[in-house]
């Protein structure tokens, strides 16, 4: 099976209801934990890139991994660059095989926004590749942001239909209470305002900072809209884990592939899990 576009794997999630895991990737132990975890659920799969791992890995290795990935399986695999912010590092994957890319224009104001965002859409789309772009901020874990500043950052719904109208955008990730990394306490998501966006816009909601997020929670956001769910953090904590553990039972252990063989098994676990609570095992 050949990549596929994260437009074609999100369509089919918003028609039957269900959500995508969309797995951060850096290096081919976490590319072969979440396609293995994929096959094994039956599962499409969204693998993504962020600016860190293009910078930490390079372009050619994230391309040539994820391509080597697609040899092994015939489950639906999109790779799709997270939170791009560099109008020629967005070409330069478009060109590089990237089926899809996000133009987070999250930081500048609306009428910039939008700007940004349409030019990205215009030259992706004109070569079929699929386009995420957020509205609102989400955050980090650990910004210091009051309620009322978190609040403030919020997607507002009735921009979230103007954006969609005007971009022509192909998802759009929806701040509505999370954010990135571990969070300290238990995330409260506003469902309301999510419920108000989907009602407003028609195309399928991304949910970004999901590690962390309440099980309940995500079902809950699923039911509302959410058709794609970002997880980075917890497959980094399960390969953390699953490293110090070797190290610690075994000190003196020098072969690496017995140090990343069982951090690969510990990421399976989250992913598996993540997976089958999305509502997408089975589906490919
Ligand atoms: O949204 C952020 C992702 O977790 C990627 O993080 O920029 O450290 O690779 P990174
Ligand atoms: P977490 O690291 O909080 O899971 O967020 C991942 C994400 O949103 C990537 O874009
Ligand atoms: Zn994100």
């Amino acid at each position: 099976m050949s990549l596929v576009t994260v437009k074609e794997i999100l369509e089919d999630a918003k028609s039957r209801g269900y959500a995508v895991g969309a797995f951060n990737t850096n290096n081919m132990e976490i590319v072969q934990a979440i396609v293995e975890s994929a096959e094994e659920e039956r599962a499409p799969v969204i693998l993504q890139a962020s600016q860190g791992a293009l910078k930490y890995a390079g372009i050619h290795y994230i391309v040539g991994m994820i391509n080597a990935a697609v040899k092994t399986t015939t489950i639906p695999i999109a790779l799709h660059l997270d939170h791009g912010t560099d109008f020629e590092q967005i070409m330069m994957c478009i060109r590089n095989g990237f089926t899809s890319v996000m133009i987070d224009g999250s930081k500048h104001p609306l009428e910039e926004n939008i700007k940004i965002t349409k030019k990205v859409v215009e030259i992706a789309h004109a070569v079929g590749v699929s386009v995420e772009a957020e509205l609102g901020r989400i955050g980090g874990t650990e910004d210091d942001v009051s309620v009322s500043e978190r609040e403030a950052f919020m997607t507002v719904p009735e921009e979230a239909k103007r954006f969609v109208e005007e971009t022509g955008v192909d998802s759009l990730a929806v701040a509505i209470g999370t954010a990135h990394g571990h969070y300290k306490g238990e995330p409260e998501l506003d469902f309301n305002r999510l419920e108000r966006i989907n009602n407003l816009v028609d195309i399928p909601l991304v949910l970004h900072g999901a590690s962390g997020v309440p099980d309940e929670s995500i079902k809950k956001a699923v039911e509302r809209g959410i058709c794609k769910i970002n997880i980075d953090t917890d497959i980094r904590q399960a390969f953390t884990r699953g490293v110090h553990e070797v190290v610690k039972e075994s000190p003196e252990e020098y072969d690496p592939r017995k140090i990343l063989g069982p951090a690969k098994e510990e990421m399976k676990k989250i992913i598996k899990e993540k997976i089958r609570l999305f509502g997408c095992a089975g589906k490919a």
